[in-house]
């Protein structure tokens, strides 16, 4: 009988304690529904793609009241996607103040990954983040001839890879993707040459693959208060382990990078890149050792994931509709260039709406809820806020809303941006202030390596289309991840050598 009641007990309190966890606080707004619990969770027991889930259970509420009630990362959010909500809310950072990992769950492994840095923290620390770190994310001229070496490289890569493996076979192409994007991004922010394309599994890049793998672990994602308890999980301490080696490996070669080593002048201003003003502002403590690291790491992160994710779904689109890619190689060709500098890339009109449309379509980060409400506020004059409530967005659903862009909402045109390169970019302006194209956010807290982006993306894809022609294996569908990343990641691609390839040792300035 004692040991009845006793069981009763447990059951009872541990019933009481997940009736709390789970509930919709009462405060939550009431003229929008909530989602129920289980969709947030279905990454734990099915494959499915946050894409399909949108379709299935999302896209129905968000597009009829613009916001729903989401339980995610442990809590009760609120997810956003109409227009107007969008930009009343990305408009007004000083009521929905950016917080992120570090703030919400700081115990966390991702918090360990990410710290407090220019794009998670608010107030006094993002200003003093920014004051430092700005003009090196945005610069205007950075040095395009790195970003076309490696596209180069990168090129040849893919090429030989198929050589080796014979014409008939397709292979995964994120794995040399992912060595790319972390080589340019080495170039240009860093003042590092990290050699991930001339030395396949150097430990920098191989670890960047199992801190992917480790931060979108669906239990963890949507219960992370169990990285409380890193001493009952054992992959939660090695998770620890992994971001804390990845942390000092990348300090250690930024700081001991030989170019550093061997420079006998000061770098000149104009040459300056966002290292060097970050290692400026340690040495004269404007900065501390941890908001360097935190910064140092988002730079390495941000600025090659993205770009990452955006050339997998790239890869995909033109793969499988190569009228796209013939028609891209067309203007390519037509320039009679082939080593491009930024300003032959920014004059071709369909590279630059392709690219548009990619980001529309694909959106590389495709979900956010890392702001909190600082008072309470009626979000487009109707739906009441409290205080304290977390708040995100979601990218492709407004970017794929027939209510924002149309019947065609859902096609892939890059011709609706327009057919001048100066068109082109005040629509998408245009369109991120209306809340409608928020692949870089908007207001002042948007991406601040937006230029460089398209930059990297214009000189990739030139290279490509002028040397190679690739096809997706139509066996392949695209998927996106639990952790809502677009992951066309499992398909194999097949490319073929161009005529116009034998151009390129010629020109080499
Ligand atoms: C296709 C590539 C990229 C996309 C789609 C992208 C997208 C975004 C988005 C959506 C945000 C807002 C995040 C939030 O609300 O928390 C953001 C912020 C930011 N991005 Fe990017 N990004 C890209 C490339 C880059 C690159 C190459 C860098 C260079 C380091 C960079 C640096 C930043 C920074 C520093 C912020 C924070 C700005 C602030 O809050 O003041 N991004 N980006």
């Amino acid at each position: 009988m004692a040991i009845l009641t006793y069981f009763g007990g447990v059951v009872g309190a541990l019933a009481i304690l997940l009736y709390r966890l789970l509930r919709i606080p009462s405060n939550l707004p009431k003229n929008i529904p909530a989602v129920p619990i289980y969709i947030s969770l279905l990454g734990l027991w099915s494959d499915m793609g946050q894409d399909e889930i949108y379709d299935r259970w999302l896209r129905q509420p968000l597009e009829k009241y613009g916001a729903v009630k989401i339980w995610f990362a442990g809590r009760w959010n609120l997810l956003v996607t109409r227009p107007e909500y969008l930009s009343d809310m990305l408009k007004h950072e000083d009521v929905f103040a950016k917080a992120g990992s570090q703030k919400k769950i700081p115990w966390s492994v991702i918090s360990s990954l990410v710290g407090d840095n220019i794009i998670n923290s608010h107030g006094d620390d993002w200003k003093l983040y920014t004051s430092v770190m700005k003009p090196g994310l945005q610069k205007t001229n950075f040095d395009s001839k790195p970003i076309l070496d490696k596209s180069r490289r990168f090129v040849d890569i893919l090429l030989n890879t198929q050589k080796d493996i014979g014409a008939n076979n397709g292979f995964l192409v994120n794995p040399i993707i992912q060595r790319f994007a972390i080589a340019a991004m080495g170039e240009s922010f860093l003042d590092i040459d990290f050699e991930c394309l001339e030395r396949p599994n150097a430990r920098i890049e191989v670890l960047q693959s199992i801190i992917k793998r480790t931060i979108f672990k669906p239990l963890y994602f949507n219960f992370p208060v169990l990285d409380m308890y890193p001493y009952i999980f054992r992959s939660r301490r090695r998770a620890f382990a992994i971001m804390k080696e990845f942390e000092d490996l990348l300090y250690d070669l930024v700081r001991n990078r030989p170019r550093k080593l061997l420079r006998k002048e000061p770098v000149k201003p104009e040459d300056e890149l966002v290292v060097h003003m970050m290692e400026r502002a340690l040495d004269e403590g404007i900065i501390n050792e941890q908001q360097f690291r935190a910064n140092l790491k988002i730079v390495f992160l941000t600025a090659h994931e993205n770009t990452q994710q955006l050339l997998n779904s790239m890869f995909w689109q033109l793969g499988s509709d190569q009228t796209i890619q013939d028609k891209l190689r067309a203007e390519v060709l037509a320039t009679g260039v082939t080593n491009p500098t930024s300003e032959t890339l920014n004059k071709l009109p369909y590279l630059t709406s392709l690219i548009c449309e990619l980001l529309r379509v694909y959106p590389p980060v495709s979900q956010l809820i890392n702001r909190v409400s600082l008072e309470p506020y009626v979000l487009g004059g109707e739906i009441n806020i409290p205080k304290g409530t977390w708040v995100g967005w979601n990218a492709p659903g407004v970017q794929s809303s027939e209510a924002a862009w149309g019947k065609t909402a859902r096609q892939f045109i890059p011709e609706r941006w327009g057919d001048k390169p100066e068109e082109i970019m005040a629509k998408a302006r245009r369109e991120t202030v209306k809340g409608r194209y928020i692949a870089f956010n908007a207001y002042n807290r948007k991406c601040l390596g937006q230029g460089y982006a398209l930059l990297e993306m214009k000189m990739v894809l030139f290279e490509l289309v002028r040397r190679v022609k690739w096809t997706v294996d139509p066996q392949y569908r695209l998927k996106l991840t639990s952790g809502g990343i677009l992951a066309p990641l499992g398909c194999k691609i097949r490319f073929e050598e161009l005529d116009s390839s034998r151009l390129n040792a010629d020109s080499v300035t």
